[in-house]
């Protein structure tokens, strides 16, 4: 495990090397390679279109790359299916908020734990109650975390835009995976909630420790929130460093400017 801001990949969490994927004569992603260390946060900017969506259904096992390769821990991901990603500590978001609308709050963060312990043999053994204990008791405990408690038994669909947003954060983080995946979380918040987001991610790598992949357009929130910085431009690395490196690199100016 290297050092927050160690640039190297040696010993990463997250490591992908040479990913492409194509959608007909489209190469959505080609030939991106970085790495994310343990407790992590890696902003990933880049223009609409660029592939920030499909390196995450990459790592998620939504889209199966063309080449490449995608290890967690140096075990090799690639090829395997969504559940299985999802059971070695992938969660993500998604960019388009994926609640079940008729389900109140902690019913939709359940959705999320009952994910995650599908498959896991051993505590299938554990009997339906002994597990449902488990779940609810998690669940509570990232309800306070995100201050949810005013809506938990609300239904999803009637509850405000940027509580719906937290909620999905919720679902993701009932997995308690030890990589968290965010396509830009921020979208359509409130500046307000935009700096309430920005201090939950800090709680979340303090508290619950887990690397964090953000894609974010709002560069300000996303230099605020990173320890490194990557652009990605037509499928392909453009810059990756710190904030500040990255925006003031001539190529990520000219992709925002065109
Ligand atoms: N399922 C798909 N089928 C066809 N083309 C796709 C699919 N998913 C993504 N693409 C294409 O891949 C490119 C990258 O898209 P995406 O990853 O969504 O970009 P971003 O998230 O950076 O806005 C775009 O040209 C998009 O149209
Ligand atoms: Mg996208």
């Amino acid at each position: 495990m290297g050092p927050p801001h160690c640039v190297s990949g040696a010993g990463a969490l997250l490591a992908v090397q040479g990913l492409s994927v194509s959608f007909g004569g489209i190469r959505a992603l080609d030939g991106v390679g970085l790495h994310i260390h343990a407790s992590e946060l890696l902003a990933l900017i880049g223009p609409n279109g660029s592939g920030k969506t499909t390196l995450f259904n990459c790592i998620s096992g939504v889209y199966r790359a063309n080449q490449g390769e995608i290890r967690l821990d140096g075990r090799l991901l690639t090829g395997l299916r969504p559940d299985e990603i999802t059971a070695f500590g992938i969660a993500r978001t998604f960019q388009n908020i994926r609640l079940v609308h008729t389900l109140t709050v902690i019913e939709n963060i359940l959705l999320g734990r009952h994910r995650r312990l599908e498959g896991s043999w051993p505590l299938a053994f554990l009997g339906f109650l002994g597990r449902e204990v488990e779940h609810r008791r998690k669940a509570e405990e990232i309800i306070e975390f995100l201050g949810l408690e005013a809506v938990r038994k609300a239904r999803a669909g009637e509850i405000p835009f940027g509580v719906q947003r937290k909620v999905e954060l919720a679902r993701a983080l009932a997995l308690e995976p030890r990589l968290l995946l965010l396509d830009e979380p921020a979208a359509g918040l409130t500046t307000e909630e935009k700096q309430e987001l920005v201090y939950y991610l800090r709680e979340i790598r303090g508290r619950l420790g887990p690397a964090l992949l953000l894609v974010e357009h709002d560069l300000a929130l996303a230099a605020a929130a990173c320890d490194r910085m990557m652009a990605l431009n037509s499928g392909r690395v453009l810059a990756e460093g710190t904030a500040k490196e990255v925006q003031n690199h001539p190529e990520v100016r000219r992709a925002y400017v065109g």
